[in-house]
């Protein structure tokens, strides 16, 4: 039986989003995260090894709940659950994904960066949406704005967030948590400093949503 997206939403202020192809350092990710307390990871499917590394990510870390980024149709959606992905994000919605995924057992978090999207969604029966690209499409504002006409609708805004304005999505109260890419910075993976990956999970898992 699967989490509900917003429990999973609910599990820490920020999803941690991992563009990675090495499965050892896929590992050393996922232990630097849950050192500072990070236990939601996004793995996107971006890369060849990518369903490999949700299938080893949780096998090896039963704590974390790891999911799957980046699914753009049925085919990965269905991939990604083989692999045993806790949930699925998608960059944008199509109907294909949207109708699709409410017949698998995989909770999907649709992105969104309109309000006519945001109702399509919700009119299929998506409650906890991602609001991509949240800073190009409007950031705070926009989501604030929603909240009038739809404040049943909630959100994990991604793309262009950091330490400094997460805060201020995170005070929202349609905002559950917010997905980056600044915990994982490619310097880090490449010097292998998996302690900087800690110190930005621990920093950033202080927040309060
Ligand atoms: C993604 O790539 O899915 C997210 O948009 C990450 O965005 P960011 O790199 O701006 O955090």
């Amino acid at each position: 039986c699967s989490i509900s997206p917003e429990s999973i939403l609910k599990s820490g202020p920020v999803i941690p989003v991992l563009v990675e192809n090495d499965i050892n350092n896929a590992i050393e990710i996922t232990k630097a995260l849950l050192a500072g307390n990070v236990k939601v990871i996004e793995v996107t499917l971006r890369t060849p090894n990518s369903l490999k590394i949700i299938e080893s990510l949780s096998h090896e870390f039963p704590e974390a709940i790891v999911g799957a980024g980046t699914v753009t149709n049925m085919r990965q959606f269905a991939a990604a659950e083989m692999a045993g992905a806790k949930f699925c994000i998608s960059p944008g919605s199509s109907n294909e994904l949207l109708m699709g995924a409410m017949q698998g057992n995989t909770p999907l978090i649709p992105g969104v960066s309109t309000v006519s999207e945001a109702m399509c969604a919700r009119n299929i029966g998506y409650k906890v949406l991602k609001f991509f690209p949240a800073e190009a499409a409007g950031g705070p504002k926009v989501l604030s704005s929603i909240a009038g006409p739809f404040p049943d609708l909630l959100f994990c805004p991604t793309g262009g967030i950091n330490i400094n304005n997460a805060p201020t999505y995170l005070n929202l109260a349609n905002v559950l948590c917010v997905g980056g890419s600044w915990l994982v910075p490619s310097e880090a993976v490449k010097n292998q400093d998996w302690q900087q990956i800690t110190s930005l999970a621990a920093e950033t898992s202080e927040l309060c949503a």
